[in-house]
């Protein structure tokens, strides 16, 4: 080989060192719609690309004559950390793109939409180092600017670009700009930015975007480019608590026993103690398993698998920590929500929760307040719509072991899912633990529910009867309790308008209240099953969720859905109590069927139409079904 050949091979070589080397910024781009957003995007990625491709095309030719993959390493070296992004578990529609200067690398989280724009930035904004607020230099602080700076600083993300764009058509003057970089440092004052860089830009004619233009003399500042790639980039927090979530527990054979999951907070070595959360259990780290073989220590962001020197009782949601510095472990904490759906956000109804690893019920129980975006003050809410945000107590129906956001970005989010639609209605950053959730213990008492029962020669069992006001359920309800009640069962019957008189008193008919209204009697039919009795609940219980709520309350087999169907028009025919003539005539608000909904059950174990049929040959029905079943042997 030639002096020539060897200088070309060092020079690849250097560039690939050099692309490992540099480091990654991860940033997303928010603001109003129509600011130019995508302008900017599209800006920033054609002009990079070009002086990419520049760099590229000498080594991709450089590569060629001698013999190197030049074409696969801008491949490689870009799609690294798309993978990396990907595993991250819980990305939904966000587009990451990808580019390169050479100085750093570049991970953009595009975060498309209008209204969901918020959900997908929650999302993006998970991992971001940076967020550029783009604004129209004409329009200045609109709602949705303020609304994804508040989110950003509710993220955790420190670094902000304040990107005022469209300077040329305010004839690059710079007291606009001035204006509005003022009124953006008022409006953020508290949000805890460390840094705030504000450019001003024309992304359609590429001021300022990646050259510094000769429109803005009076701007001493960095073109954007110079600003991303000067940005600060909070490294992974070694120096922080060890935090091991447990994503699944991996036995490859009857001897290995491996918990696998991300560090997510400071290191790991071999030999040294940890403390399962849940347990409080200690145990030595035996050994850190990667694919590539044995490791002495881990670091945060590591994919591993560790096996501990004792056989531990530790699952998939449990966290492995330092045992100076452990993780919270509670029931009920305090968190700041986000709601992305566009159905609002109903304090005590249960949704499902997913940490980085675990999945829980949880419900909101109380909405303390919401954030007022315009002017970053408190407002008293009882519930949240679309794109806002409140500060909240959770309940959840198991132990989670967690961390302050503020503390740790991954210990501390989690999303939340509606149980019916599968879709992620809102994003959690938990603030600290409730004291009462560790104050408050299981008391254990020795009588059982079957020993109860038993006494009374029977099982328990929950028939919850569910349709229109005015359907017949009450009156089906009461028929079936003198049957059993003549075959010697001991029964109790929970009724809606009887109950409305007492324990639920202070509820009317909101959805929020309705949501309530069910859980309290849910409680009370759980009380009723523990007594060993046969409930019978009579209840409209519109809706899906807090119904399956109700099913899921209970053991397979103990509860039984039985569906009223009687169609609007029948009820609305019999109309026994007068309701629904006043609530055609507006004078009742939210009357079910006539401006709030039922939703019909999908799989109730008994459906009863009771047009044309006696009441009593309807209970027989499910007093037969009960038999049949061998409920009442
Ligand atoms: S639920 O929706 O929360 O389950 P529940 O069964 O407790 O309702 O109470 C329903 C009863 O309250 C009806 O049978 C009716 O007599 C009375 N009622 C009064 N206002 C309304 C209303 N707006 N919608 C439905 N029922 C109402």
């Amino acid at each position: 080989m030639g002096e020539l050949e060897t200088t070309h091979d060092s020079k690849i070589s250097e560039f690939l060192i050099e692309q490992e080397d540099k480091s990654i910024l991860r940033f997303l781009t928010c603001g109003s719609v129509d600011d130019g957003k995508s302008t900017l995007i599209g800006r920033l990625l054609y002009d990079t690309q070009l002086l990419y491709e520049d760099q590229l095309a000498t080594l991709t030719r450089d590569s060629k004559i001698y013999g190197t993959a030049g074409d696969d390493i801008d491949f490689a070296l870009l799609v690294d950390g798309l993978e990396a992004e990907r595993e991250q578990g819980i990305t939904i529609d966000v587009a990451y793109r990808f580019f390169s200067t050479q100085k750093r690398k570049f991970i953009v989280a595009d975060a498309p939409g209008h209204e969901e724009y918020t959900r997908n930035m929650a999302t993006g904004a998970s991992t971001a180092d940076l967020a550029i607020v783009l604004l129209d230099v004409r329009h200045g602080l609109r709602t949705q600017t303020k609304r994804h700076s508040y989110i950003a600083s509710l993220l955790g993300i420190k670094n902000i670009i304040l990107a005022v764009n469209k300077l040329d058509l305010v004839g690059f003057e710079e007291s606009q700009f001035r204006r509005i970089t003022e009124d953006f440092s008022q409006y953020t004052r508290e949000f805890g930015f460390s840094s705030v860089q504000a450019i001003p830009i024309s992304a359609r004619y590429g001021d300022n975007v990646v050259t510094l233009s000769d429109q803005t003399t009076w701007y001493e500042g960095p073109s954007l480019l110079q600003a991303l790639e000067a940005a600060h980039i909070v490294e992974a927090p070694v120096a922080a608590a060890f935090r091991f979530p447990v994503q699944y527990v991996c036995r490859s054979n009857a001897d290995f026993r491996g918990l696998a999951g991300q560090v997510a907070g400071g290191k790991i070595r071999r030999g040294e103690t940890v403390l399962v959360a849940k347990s409080g259990e200690t145990s030595r780290i035996k050994d850190i398993v990667t694919k590539d073989g044995s490791l002495s220590e881990a670091f945060c962001g590591q994919a591993i698998t560790i096996v501990l020197a004792d056989e531990l009782d530790v699952s998939r949601g449990d966290m492995l920590s330092s045992p100076e510095e452990p993780p919270c472990v509670a029931d009920q904490f305090q968190a700041k929500i986000i709601w992305f759906d566009s159905a609002p956000l109903i304090p005590n109804r249960s949704y499902t929760m997913k940490t980085e690893n675990d999945t829980v019920t949880a419900s909101i129980t109380h909405l303390k307040y919401g954030i007022d975006i315009n002017t970053y003050t408190r407002r008293p809410a009882r519930s949240l719509a679309r794109n806002e945000v409140g500060i909240c107590n959770l309940a959840t129906q198991s132990m989670l072991a967690f961390d302050p956001y503020k503390e740790n970005r991954s210990t501390g989010n989690f999303i939340l899912i509606d149980r019916h639609s599968n879709a992620t209605v809102g994003a959690g950053m938990i603030d600290f633990a409730l004291r009462r959730s560790s104050n408050v213990k299981w008391q254990l008492l020795e009588v059982t529910k079957v020993a109860r029962a038993r006494l009374m020669g029977q099982q328990p069992v929950v028939m919850w009867f569910t349709g229109l006001s005015g359907s017949g359920k009450s009156t089906i309800a009461n028929s079936l309790e003198k049957l059993l009640h003549a075959h010697g069962r001991h029964t109790i019957v929970l009724d809606g308008d009887n109950i409305r008189h007492g324990l639920c008193r202070d509820l009317g008919f909101t959805d929020g209240d309705r949501v309530e209204n069910i859980r309290r009697v849910t409680e009370v039919s759980k009380l009723m099953s523990e007594a060993g009795l046969i409930t019978i609940v009579s209840f409209i219980s519109p809706f899906r969720s807090e119904r399956q709520f109700a099913r899921e309350s209970f053991d397979a087999g103990e509860f039984i859905e039985i569906y009223i169907d009687t169609p609007i028009e029948e009820c609305i025919r019999r109309d026994p109590k007068g309701l629904y003539k006043r609530a055609l005539a507006d004078e009742i608000p939210n009357f079910t069927g006539v401006s709030s909904v039922y939703e019909e059950p999908l799989d109730a174990e008994i459906r009863l139409s009771t047009k044309d049929q006696n009441p009593d040959v309807l209970s027989r029905q499910v007093f037969d079904y009960l038999q049949s079943k061998g409920y009442l042997k």
